[in-house]
């Protein structure tokens, strides 16, 4: 047999797998994203195709490969299958998401599959997903999290973190979904359609379940094993993008909702510069007044930028003098208000005059709801270039 022969996939012969293979249709494509995984290719492209042959899969497989510097790519091309392989060497825009989209791009399955190389993902679990979406699932999971499956996550601390992170994506994925981060799953390829995916880290996974939103989503369970060879690629700047890429797929879903809570929540971390800056001021003798004059534009500032790069990312490109004046007048017409209604509602209810904070709680609520109005369509108003299309 010669090299990655597709035996399973077409009758006629062929002089190279790729000629053949673009002549060929598959019902199934698998994606595996890789990067240094020379140890681990040779074994799983043996067991996918071991499974494929046994099962009679008109199947191809892409290796996604950012030129690794252990040599995956040659290693992949060398193993002797039957199963057609398509090695794709990336060299820009590296990372295991962007590779993940291309290798959906290249597919030309009517189902695609994506799947890590280091076998923790076990090949013979690829059936009964195939299974599930030849049954109509739009989306199917390789799911740790559904009766039958089972995790690796040994120390409580990994099983915390990984519980807390499928939390989080839990309003956005719906509740019925058990194990949104997983990066085992098979879809029909017309799925994403004319969908832009644009994740940032690991979460490809969740980006099509987001934003193609399937209908009939299902979960087959895995025993997700540990890694064969090598090492994960998953560090604490992993974790950062998940959050971040969580926070873009909230603004994607909710764009208002969760760019006023996001503005709240600068304001929070506003009013904690505002009182360390307090402390050390205070601590160093400054008079009270002078140090609440320094604490509050310590706090302003703060939030400006934070707004600016954070809840208003998409504003960046305006001129920062001018969104910084506006922004300082909202702050000081919210002072405004905050002060009127809460002495309005002070005075007019005489009887109320001992929880007096109700009326500071009332002002202050008011206060941010018209400061992230008026930050928002002011302040941070879109470039009209850059005003999001409406789909
Ligand atoms: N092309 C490419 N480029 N592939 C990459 C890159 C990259 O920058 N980084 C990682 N990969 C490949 C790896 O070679 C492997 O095949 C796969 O992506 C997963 O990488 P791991 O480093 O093994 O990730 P993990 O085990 O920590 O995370 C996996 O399990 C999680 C569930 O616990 C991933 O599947 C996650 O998506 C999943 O959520
Ligand atoms: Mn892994």
């Amino acid at each position: 047999m010669t090299k990655n022969s597709p035996t399973l996939s077409c009758d006629r012969p062929a002089s190279s797998v790729d000629a053949l293979s673009s002549a060929c249709t598959f019902e199934l494509s698998i994606v595996v994203p890789t990067f240094n995984e020379a140890g681990n290719i040779p074994e799983l492209l043996r067991r996918i195709s071991r499974v494929v042959t046994e099962r009679s899969i008109r199947c191809e497989v892409l290796v996604m490969d950012d030129s690794s510097p252990d040599g995956t790519a040659q290693t992949a091309r060398e193993v002797d299958v039957a199963v057609p392989v398509r090695v794709i060497e990336r060299t820009a825009d590296r990372g295991l998401s962007p590779a993940v989209i291309d290798g959906i791009s290249a597919a030309r399955g009517d189902f695609v599959l994506v799947m890590d190389a280091d076998l923790q993902h076990p090949p013979e679990s690829l059936v009964d997903l195939l299974e599930a979406v030849r049954g109509g699932a739009d989306f199917v999971i390789g799911s740790r999290y559904v009766p039958g499956g089972t995790s690796n996550e040994f120390t409580i601390y990994r099983r915390l973190n990984s519980r807390l992170a499928t939390l989080l994506a839990t309003p956005l994925a719906g509740r019925s979904v058990r194990d949104p981060m997983a990066g085992f799953f098979c879809f029909r390829r017309d799925l994403i359609g004319q969908t832009e995916l644009n994740p940032v880290g690991y979460k490809i996974g969740l980006e099509v379940l987001v934003k193609c939103r399937p209908e009939n989503v299902q979960e087959v369970p895995i025993r997700f094993g540990t890694r064969n060879a090598g090492d994960s690629k998953m560090d604490f700047a992993q974790q950062v993008d998940y959050l971040k890429h969580l926070h873009r797929l909230y603004q994607w879903r909710w764009p208002t909702g969760t760019q006023c809570l996001t503005f709240f929540a600068v304001g929070a971390v506003g009013m904690v510069v505002d009182l360390t800056v307090m402390a050390l001021l205070m601590y160093s003798h400054w008079s009270f007044g002078a140090a609440r004059v320094l604490s509050i534009v310590s706090a302003i500032f703060c939030n400006f930028l934070l707004n600016r790069r954070v809840t208003f990312p998409d504003a960046v490109q305006g001129r920062s003098d001018k969104q910084l004046a506006i922004f300082l007048a909202v702050c000081v017409l919210g002072l405004g208000i905050n002060w009127s209604i809460s002495n309005a509602l002070y005075n007019l209810f005489p009887a109320w005059q001992s929880y007096y904070q109700l009326s500071c709680i009332a002002g202050i609520v008011v206060a941010s709801l018209s400061n992230f109005i008026l930050s928002r369509n002011f302040a941070f108003a879109l470039q009209p270039s850059k005003q999001p299309e409406v789909s």
